[in-house]
């Protein structure tokens, strides 16, 4: 499948630009700035002027994919090893932010709608601790890291992962171990989770192969759904 690259210079949201164009896939875009950078339940996603990268995909909706979780899931994996590459010390939080010492780095939104699988992904390459203050959850970048990488060379390496990861996903092969092995939440390790009513406290056990993180609580087993809570390591 031919793959078309649309490079912006400034749009309200990589995501929504797919959403809204005409297009087929397989297409990415990129944009230098977002204005109305999207993260995900309905928070904004820090997106400066040649700070990060800010990019979507447009895939083909796959047919035997029973929820997109598992393939938000295995893009974060493809991304974390791109990003190990260049240091080994990216995990992946369940279900799809890439830490490094504990602070975010990259954040994933899929979108599914009837006709259309995108898949945005934000990087944070340049910007300064400054440029990041005011997030959720403690942020970071590759510069304030001090991992040198030009945009080029992470935005192809990025392409290609997720491309691959995409169809081998979408054709049943994401092998659970390589999200295992990088993964922040491991077997036993203890969770918070903040649900609607409250927060209640489990032990993780692993993921399943729909992406449902199963966490045992109060000696019951719980299949959670990234949608329906956040989790605290
Ligand atoms: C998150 O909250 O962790 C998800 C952040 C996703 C940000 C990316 S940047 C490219 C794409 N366009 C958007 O508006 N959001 C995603």
């Amino acid at each position: 499948m031919n793959t078309k690259i649309i490079n912006l210079e400034s749009v309200d949201s990589t995501n929504e630009f797919l959403k809204r164009e005409n297009l087929s896939p397989i297409t990415v875009v990129t944009a230098k700035i977002q204005t109305q950078g999207k993260g995900r339940r309905g928070k904004r996603w820090i997106s400066h002027s040649d700070k990060g990268l800010y990019i979507s995909f447009l895939f083909p909706v796959p047919e035997k994919i029973p929820n997109i979780q598992i393939i938000s899931i295995s893009t974060a994996t493809a991304v974390a090893k791109v990003l190990n590459e260049f240091k080994s010390e990216f995990l992946i939080k369940w279900p799809n932010d890439i830490l490094i010492k504990g602070k975010k780095i990259c954040g994933i939104l899929p979108e599914l709608t009837k006709e259309k699988l995108i898949i945005g992904i934000g990087i944070n390459l340049y910007h300064s601790e400054k440029e990041l203050q005011g997030t959720e959850t403690p942020a970071t970048s590759l510069a304030i890291e001090k991992i040198e990488v030009p945009r080029e060379k992470i935005t192809n390496f990025i392409i290609e992962a997720v491309k691959n990861s995409f169809f081998k996903t979408a054709n049943g092969k994401f092998d659970l171990s390589d999200y295992e092995k990088i993964a922040l939440i491991k077997q036993n390790t203890h969770v918070e989770i903040k649900e609607e009513t409250g927060t209640v406290s489990g032990i993780a056990l692993g993921i399943d192969r729909e992406g449902f993180l199963i966490v045992e609580i109060n000696g019951k087993i719980k299949r959670v759904f990234s949608g329906d809570v956040s989790v605290r390591v």
